[in-house]
């Protein structure tokens, strides 16, 4: 690992809600866990364009705007989140400054859900992203819609991931009134039924499956 990368990543843990919600890390070796998958799945594919719905502190939208930095050139990381668990992400400056502080000046947050962001100009002028990440109300609804808001918006190449796709289990996310079953699991066997696409479960962590079309249009 570069000590550059090496650096970043202490620096990373040193906020442990970083260390967080299921990605698998694991702070003693610096070891991003699935955020390597992300990292380098981005470094990979160099996207322009990469959506995050959903996050806690904004691990995979860094994970994705440290990739995106570090490949050159003006690629941007779009983040849809309402704010829904707690005040973190209403204050644009706040905001900024948490992603700044990380280095990262390429990751464009809209406050607000996904069903409110295909309404917005946003929306409508997007680069063709080559990478959407879907974390965020885990229901068979919802990621259902946040898949089909963006399917036919991706480059030919384009993968989607859903995060908390290995289990059907309760999340407490939201309080302990507003307990509701995370049921992304239930959509992923929907897709897998559909000869058209690949997908692809890695169950570590709260687990990330992988979608893309089976053969780019010719
Ligand atoms: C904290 S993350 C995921 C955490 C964890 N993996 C879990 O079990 O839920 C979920 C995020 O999704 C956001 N969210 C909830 N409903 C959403 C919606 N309709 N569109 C976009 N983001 C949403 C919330 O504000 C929250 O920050």
């Amino acid at each position: 690992m570069s000590g550059d990368m090496k650096e970043w990543i202490a620096e990373l843990f040193r906020d442990h809600d970083l260390t967080r919600m299921g990605h698998a890390q694991r702070v003693e070796d610096l070891n991003l866990g699935l955020g390597w998958l992300y990292y380098g799945l981005a470094r990979v594919t160099r996207p322009a364009c990469a959506v995050v719905i959903g996050s806690y502190r904004g691990f995979v939208p860094m994970m994705l705007g440290k990739a995106l930095a570090d490949n050159g050139g003006n690629g941007q990381v779009h983040f849809i989140d309402p704010s829904y668990v707690d005040d973190f992400w209403k204050d644009a400056a706040t905001v900024n400054a948490h992603f700044q502080h990380h280095g990262l000046s390429n990751i464009q947050h809209y406050l607000m859900t996904t069903q409110e962001f295909v309404a917005s100009a946003a929306y409508r002028d997007l680069v063709s992203p080559g990478i959407v990440f879907i974390d965020g109300y885990h229901t068979e609804e919802q990621v259902r819609f946040d898949y089909e808001s963006f399917r036919d918006r991706l480059t030919d190449e384009g993968v989607t991931l859903f995060h908390d796709s290995s289990y059907v289990k309760p999340s407490r996310m939201y309080g302990p009134d507003r307990i509701y079953t995370r049921t992304v699991r239930n959509f992923i066997d929907v897709l897998k039924q559909d000869p058209a696409l690949q997908v692809f479960d890695l169950p570590f962590g709260d687990g990330v499956t992988l979608v893309r079309r089976a053969s780019a249009p010719a």
